[in-house]
């Protein structure tokens, strides 16, 4: 008996126009809120890398990147809960403004441990920037000072997210559905 994989399918969410336009404002929305003092925006990867591709190139005043690697998903379509530190800044943040940029805000979980993990480290100001925020019954509870857009509670791919590794290529955000696997 051999385990089929069939083709999943995948139905726009959030258009490649849309993203754009959307990333635009918020760009120039961080710029103006931090007019003067040169923020460090900080990726959370993988997923975390087409929206700060994107937002940074819509920022006209002075900034830095940098990045952190992060996993709770563990590759399936549930976060694991526990988070972990794969890769971590290549420098102090302390004394620094710091914007988080992640891709999505599902249970919360992440960034409330990696808010708390940075708070530590004593940066002058520390706030989080999320394209995607999931409407769902749980989540932690962390304040979000920028969010593009509000989601249903389905799972999403495209524009740096994956499932199981691929789709981060797609131009959207698609709600990806996963056909039951079939035996032979
Ligand atoms: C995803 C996503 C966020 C996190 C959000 O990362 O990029 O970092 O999950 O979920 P939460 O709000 O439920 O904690 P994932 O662990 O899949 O790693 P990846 O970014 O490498 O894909």
């Amino acid at each position: 008996m051999t385990a089929l994989n069939p083709s999943p399918t995948f139905r726009t969410l959030i258009s490649a126009e849309d993203l754009r336009a959307r990333i635009q404002e918020l760009g120039a929305r961080i710029a103006e809120d931090y007019r003067g003092k040169r923020p460090l925006l900080v990726s959370i990867l993988k997923g975390g890398f087409v929206f700060l591709a994107d937002l940074t190139r819509s920022m006209y005043e002075d900034h830095e990147v940098d990045f952190m690697a992060v996993s709770s998903y563990a590759g399936g379509t549930r976060s694991s809960g526990s988070v972990r530190i794969l890769g971590d800044l290549s420098q102090s943040i302390k004394g620094r403004h710091v914007l988080l940029i992640e891709d999505i805000y599902d249970t919360g979980l992440t960034l409330l441990y990696l808010k708390n993990h940075l708070e530590l480290r004593e940066p002058a100001s520390l706030k989080i920037c999320t394209l995607l925020r999931k409407e769902r019954a749980f989540h932690a509870g962390v304040t979000l000072d920028y969010v593009g857009f509000e989601i249903p509670d389905e799972f999403v791919v495209g524009y740096g997210l994956d499932y199981e590794e691929i789709y981060r290529n797609l131009p959207e955000i698609a709600i990806l559905q996963l056909p039951p696997k079939t035996e032979e």
